[in-house]
């Protein structure tokens, strides 16, 4: 599945976030991950919206949306591809993915870093929107980044 992306993840989309978190106990780090997910980013507006919402500094929301990796506050170029680099994939080829995707260059991909998806025994670990692998080979990323027949996995 892909994220959904847009250019102003604030507004309408926030406030239904909101709500379905408003009662539960910790909401911002759900409500955050809900924007991340919906939106594929977090702006300077859903910050101050957050905030809003839940009674809190803007520095607080600010704070966690910036120090977790999994949450970007800028859009994201098409595809984003999240390799890990933790040592268990490192050890099996991770590093190799990574600079081959960063080397890539070509086409609309987002290339992030993460440190374990809990996938160790299945590594080289890599997240493509949203989407998991394992055992990935340098060789696998063609496919992986622009689905079978070339196309984008979103095009169909
Ligand atoms: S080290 Fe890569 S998934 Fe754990």
């Amino acid at each position: 599945m892909s994220a959904r992306r847009t250019d102003e993840p604030a507004g309408g989309l926030l406030r239904g976030i909101v709500e379905r978190h408003r009662l539960a106990r910790g909401p911002l780090l759900p409500i955050l991950h809900d924007v991340q997910r919906e939106a594929g980013w977090i702006d300077d507006r859903t910050i101050d919206l957050v905030a809003d919402e839940l009674n809190l500094s803007r520095a607080e929301v600010h704070g966690v949306a910036s120090f977790y990796t999994d949450f970007r506050r800028e859009p994201s170029g098409g595809t984003v591809v999240r390799v890990c680099r933790g040592e268990a994939c490192q050890a099996v080829g991770g590093e190799e993915i990574h600079a081959a995707l960063l080397a890539g260059g070509g086409g609309a991909v987002t290339v992030d870093q993460i440190f374990c998806f809990g996938n160790c025994a299945l590594g080289p670990s890599v997240e493509v929107d949203g989407t998991l692998h394992g055992r990935v080979s340098v060789g696998d990323l063609p496919e992986l980044i622009t689905g079978p027949t070339g196309a984008a996995p979103d095009a169909a």
